[in-house]
C-alpha cells in the first residue's frame, strides 16, 4: 500500500438557524457553511501489523475511539473488510493546525480526509455521494468536509446544497486557548432555552419554510455581495454561547468595531471570525483586536475563503 497526503481544510458557519428537534435527537437545522485556507495535513501510511494506529504533532489529540479520524477508519475496515487483509494496517498522521475543539469542524475534516484516502489508496472508487453518506455516520459535519466550497446545509447539517463558491473573503479568526465549549452542551442548553419557538413535525411544510430565515444569506452569496454577507451572518448557538462566556461576546465586539464586514462566533464555538476584504485588511484588523483584547490566551489567524474540500496535497 502506498502513502497518502490531504490537505484538510477548517469550514466556519455563515449562518446556523435551529429549526427544531428531530426523533433522531440531533436538530433540524439550516445552515451556510464556507470552507477556509487554515486547514490540516493527513498522511495515510502502511504499517505492518493489522491495526488502526494516530500519531499526531499535537500530543493532547486522542489516538482511540474519541478521535473521528480514528472513527472514519475503523467505519472504512467494518465497511470494506477485505481491505485489510490485503493491504495492511493504517496509520493516520495529523499533522494539526486548526485548533481542536473550536467550532470549526477540525475533528469532521480529518474524518473526511480519512474516508477520501483510504478510498484511493484502497482503489474503491466510491462516489462523492457515497463517502457522504458514510461520512453522516461519523459526524453531521463530515459529508461538508468532503465536498467543501460554499454550500446549504440542511437536515442534521448532511443533506448539501452547493452555492455559489465564494473565494474573495479573507477570515480573521480568534479564540481564548482556555475557553472550551461542548457542541452537546450547546445544542440541549438552546433546547432548554427555546424549544417552545421550534417548528413541530406536524407544521405543514409551507408554514416551515416561511420560518426558515437563510433564503437572504443565500441571495447575498449567489450576488458575491461581501457586504450584505457580513450583514446577514447570523447563528443561533450564540444565544446560549455569549451570555456564558462574556469574553467570546468581547471578542466579537472588539472586531465588529474595527468596522469590519461582520464578525460571528462559528459553530458551537468558541473561535469568534470577522470578514474582510483583503489580506491587509485581515492583517491590521488581526493586529488591531490583539493590542485591544491584550490577552494572552488569545490566539488569532488570517486566512481565506476557499471552494476546495479535501484534496490531495501537492507535494
Ligand atoms: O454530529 P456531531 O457529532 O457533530 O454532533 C455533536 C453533537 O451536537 C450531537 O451529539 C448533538 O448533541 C448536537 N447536534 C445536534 N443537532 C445537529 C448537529 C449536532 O443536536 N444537527
Amino acid at each position: 500500500m502506498r502513502s497518502v497526503t490531504l490537505i484538510a481544510p477548517a469550514k466556519i458557519n455563515l449562518y446556523l438557524e435551529i429549526i427544531g428537534s428531530r426523533p433522531d435527537g440531533f436538530h433540524e437545522l439550516a445552515m451556510v457553511l464556507q470552507t477556509i485556507s487554515l486547514s490540516d495535513r493527513i498522511t495515510i501510511n502502511p504499517i505492518g501489523i493489522d491495526a488502526i494506529t494516530i500519531r499526531s504533532n499535537d500530543p493532547s489529540l486522542p489516538n482511540d475511539h474519541s478521535n473521528l479520524a480514528y472513527r472514519a477508519a475503523a467505519l472504512m475496515v467494518k465497511q470494506f473488510p477485505d481491505m485489510m487483509a490485503r493491504y495492511g494496517g493504517i496509520e493516520i498522521e495529523i499533522n494539526k493546525r486548526i485548533p481542536v475543539a473550536a467550532g470549526l469542524a477540525g475533528g469532521s475534516s480529518n474524518a473526511a480526509a480519512v474516508l477520501v484516502g483510504l478510498d484511493l489508496i484502497w482503489d474503491l472508487g466510491l462516489t462523492q455521494d457515497e463517502l457522504q453518506t458514510l461520512g453522516a455516520e461519523i459526524g453531521s459535519d463530515v459529508p461538508f468536509c468532503i465536498s467543501g466550497g460554499t454550500a446549504l446545509a440542511t437536515g442534521r447539517g448532511e443533506v448539501l446544497s452547493p452555492l455559489l463558491n465564494l473565494d474573495n473573503l479573507y477570515v480573521v479568526l480568534a479564540k481564548f486557548r482556555n475557553i472550551a465549549i461542548s457542541t452537546p452542551w450547546a445544542y440541549q442548553t438552546y433546547r432548554q432555552q427555546f424549544s417552545s419557538s421550534y417548528i413541530s413535525e406536524a407544521d405543514d411544510l409551507k408554514s416551515r419554510q416561511q420560518r426558515v430565515h437563510s433564503g437572504p444569506m443565500v441571495a447575498a452569496i449567489m450576488k458575491r455581495d461581501g457586504a450584505k454577507i457580513g450583514q446577514l451572518l447570523h447563528n443561533d448557538l450564540e444565544k446560549v454561547a455569549l451570555p456564558e462566556y462574556p469574553q467570546v461576546a468581547d471578542l466579537r465586539d472588539a472586531f465588529i468595531a474595527q468596522g469590519v464586514l461582520g464578525a460571528m462566533m462559528s459553530g458551537s464555538g468558541p473561535t469568534v471570525f470577522a470578514l474582510v476584504e483583503s489580506q491587509a485588511e485581515a492583517d491590521r484588523v488581526s493586529d488591531a483586536v490583539q493590542n485591544q483584547i491584550a490577552n494572552q490566551n488569545l490566539l488569532l489567524w488570517t486566512t481565506k475563503f476557499v471552494s476546495t474540500g479535501i484534496h490531495l496535497a501537492e507535494s
